[in-house]
């Protein structure tokens, strides 16, 4: 029962059919009945989304659908429930009382479940100890915790509370934890001793301290006790998670917020140094992400679902916390490195519990290929039926190896393309409905009304490049960045207005298909993240010393882009391999180690125009190809280029 194939002699080029099996039990089953209802869905938007919405329990019905005040969006006005209900009570006390619903294990092996009925009782404990603790429905809180179920539960139970969370990823430094609770203005902390990754014990308390040196209007750390590792505990400040949780009821007794309460803050890179903090409300949000997952991941009762990600991103968020829990699913969840102990960890533990559905990401996909085939092959796959893709474009080599060696050439894969700010997926297959390609994340979920444009603002025509943009409101989109309600409107909604800009460029083939070039920006894609490179370059300019830096992307071929820095040195310091090693440390102690360059080039001037604009463009071209061969008249000194160029490609 293999996925049909069209006859193309090139598997890269060629068109894979939904299975028949799997388009029989799929919700949507064709193509047609997909673009019947996508064309009604777009001319009537909110029918569409109120549908979705009204499978949600909500505590008060709303009184209007959307309220569109271009760029600010409302849905659901008027409605209230809670976010927390609907992904736990609503299941613990339903046929589902004894389901699994998280089935996690820590990288050292150690393995729990927890049933929707015991998920409940330890965020109705948490949300608890949060009161208890004096934080409040609209205070600010951030995470920072390993990839343990506990993560979910300080998730879930600051939504149950009404308390807006802001997760921040395991692997960010002290100064981009300063920044975000400087930002967000967060009253409390919720942090572990440490987490697994690797065989070793990777410290978060002590990076939470550091950061909390340099800002006092935090007044509760709770600290949960996961490696054992050695810590220290700020006297009146700090507890520990065991001892709040002991004297505190499972029952708590949640109470509705309205549509339009805060559910978190997520903070990701922009064009400046300064990372935008992306606002996420409750009724909207949930709406997305549930019937994403209902469409796209096609879930069911018994289906065992295995999101990748980190709860750190918007991933994690949206499709192992929110969508997944709202659709009663079971899922695994794993806290380390899919390489530990080997590369066989994830097929392993895909064996073990049997799971049907599972997303990832194409750099990881690229690093299993390296491995070798011979890791999948050792484990039985043959319980999966749908897999998923997410982060960048996929390149055809790691879906072609995707789809025969993990899915056994019978599973559709969905590549799904969204955004931080998008808050669910927006363009997917829908897996028992659209043929998929390699490398095209095809068409635009329901209800998106995605379009590519060119600067004058009409449609592209097939296989033309544009730029991505998306003409309606729909319910999970961020409403504004966090107390930044100009920058919002300068950043998405300025290049066509009343338009959502993506900041990606893209074009449709014949088919209409969507095809995603890569960002517009200044921002790199490495490993599916998303870095800021003025976010870098202020990194490494508060280096003793550096003067000045360039940072751009190169292509590579496991990461997608890397990292490439040029710096020019202040006078006293001279070019050497152990600066170059500092600035690199440098950066990774600042960031954190997702943004430590690949490449430091020291170099005497960067290119500049004559007007002192460092031109980026031609550093990217050099580090791609090794050479420029555009116009570079407008350049203030082309000697620059010249030695750059020696220096890269090591030629005298
Ligand atoms: C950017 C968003 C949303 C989850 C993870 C990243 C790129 C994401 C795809 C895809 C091509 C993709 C885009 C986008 N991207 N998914 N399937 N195909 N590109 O979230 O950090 O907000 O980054 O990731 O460039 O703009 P994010």
């Amino acid at each position: 029962m293999s996925s049909k194939k069209s006859t193309s002699a090139d598997p890269a080029e060629a068109t894979y059919k939904p299975d028949k099996k799997f388009a029989k039990k799929a919700r949507i089953s064709s193509l047609s009945e997909y673009q019947e209802l996508y064309q009604e869905s777009i001319r009537k938007p909110q029918k569409f989304w109120a549908k979705e919405a009204k499978e949600l329990q909500w505590r008060k019905p709303w009184s209007k659908t959307l309220k569109w005040d271009p760029p600010f969006a409302e849905w659901f006005t008027g409605g209230e429930l809670n976010v927390c209900e609907n992904c736990v009570d609503r299941h613990a006390e339903g046929p589902r009382k004894n389901k699994a619903a998280i089935i996690w294990e820590g990288e050292p092996g150690d393995k729990r479940v927890i049933t929707y009925a015991q998920l409940k009782r330890e965020v109705s404990k948490f949300a608890n100890v949060l009161e208890k603790n004096g934080i409040e429905a609209g205070d600010r809180v951030l995470i920072y915790m390993p990839m343990v179920p506990e993560a979910a539960i300080a998730m879930l139970a600051c939504a149950r509370i009404g308390a807006v969370h802001n997760v921040v990823f395991g692997g960010f430094a002290a100064d981009a934890i300063l920044d975000r609770l400087e930002d967000s203005g967060a009253v409390a902390v919720i942090t572990a001793d440490g987490g697994w990754r690797r065989g070793k014990v990777i410290p978060l308390k002590p990076t939470v301290d550091d950061a909390l040196q340099r800002f006092s209007k935090v007044r509760r750390v709770i600290v949960l006790n996961r490696c054992g590792n050695d810590i220290s505990m700020q006297e009146g400040r700090d507890v520990w998670w065991a001892d709040e949780m002991e004297n505190v009821s499972a029952q708590h007794t949640a109470k509705g917020f309205d549509s339009e309460h805060p559910l978190f803050i997520l903070y990701t890179s922009g064009s400046t140094g300064k990372p935008k903090g992306i606002l996420h409300t409750s009724g909207g949000y949930l709406t997305g992400t549930y019937a994403t997952c209902k469409y796209i991941f096609d879930m069911r009762d018994d289906d065992v679902y295995w999101c990748t990600a980190d709860v750190g991103w918007i991933t994690g968020h949206s499709y192992i916390v929110y969508g997944p829990l709202a659709n009663g699913v079971t899922q695994v969840m794993y806290e380390g490195a899919p390489n530990f102990p080997d590369f066989g960890r994830f097929w392993q533990m895909i064996e073990e519990y049997g799971v049907t559905i599972f997303y990832t990401a194409p750099t990881a996909i690229r690093a299993f290929i390296k491995a070798g085939d011979a890791f999948p092959a050792k484990y039985d796959l043959s319980s999966l039926r749908l897999l998923g893709s997410v982060g960048e474009p996929i390149n055809p080599e790691a879906w072609l190896w995707y789809h025969e060696h993990i899915g056994g050439g019978k599973c559709p894969i969905v590549d799904t393309w969204w955004q931080t700010e998008t808050g669910a997926i927006m363009i997917s297959p829908l897996p028992g409905a659209t043929p998929c390609k390699p490398g095209t994340a095809t068409l635009p979920f329901f209800g998106i009304d995605a379009a590519v444009l060119d600067d004058a603002g009409n449609e592209c025509k097939p296989n033309e490049d544009g730029r991505l943009v998306i003409r309606q409101p729909w319910p999970s989109m961020t409403r504004t960045l966090y107390k930044d309600k100009a920058r919002f409107k300068k950043v998405y909604w300025s290049d066509y207005p009343g338009f959502y800009t993506a900041g990606d460029g893209a074009r449709r083939d014949k088919k209409g298909n969507f095809w995603i070039i890569g960002r517009l920006d200044d921002v790199l894609n490495v490993s599916g993240h998303r870095l800021g490179t003025a976010e870098i370059e202020s990194a490494l300019v508060a280096h003793h010393a550096v003067a000045e830096a360039a940072v751009v992307g190169r292509p590579d071929d496991l990461k997608g882009q890397a990292v490439a820095a040029f710096v020019t040195l202040k006078t006293g310091y001279e070019e050497s391999p152990e600066l170059v090693v500092e600035l690199r440390n440098h950066v990774a102690h600042v960031i954190g180690a997702i943004a430590k360059p690949d490449d430091v080039y020291c170099t005497a001037a960067l290119p500049k125009t004559r007007s002192g604009k460092i031109m980026r463009r031609l550093l990217k071209e050099l580090v791609s190809t090794g050479k420029i061969s555009g116009n570079i008249t407008t350049l203030e000194d082309s000697e620059v280029i010249t030695s750059l160029q020696k220096k890269i490609t090591g030629g005298s």
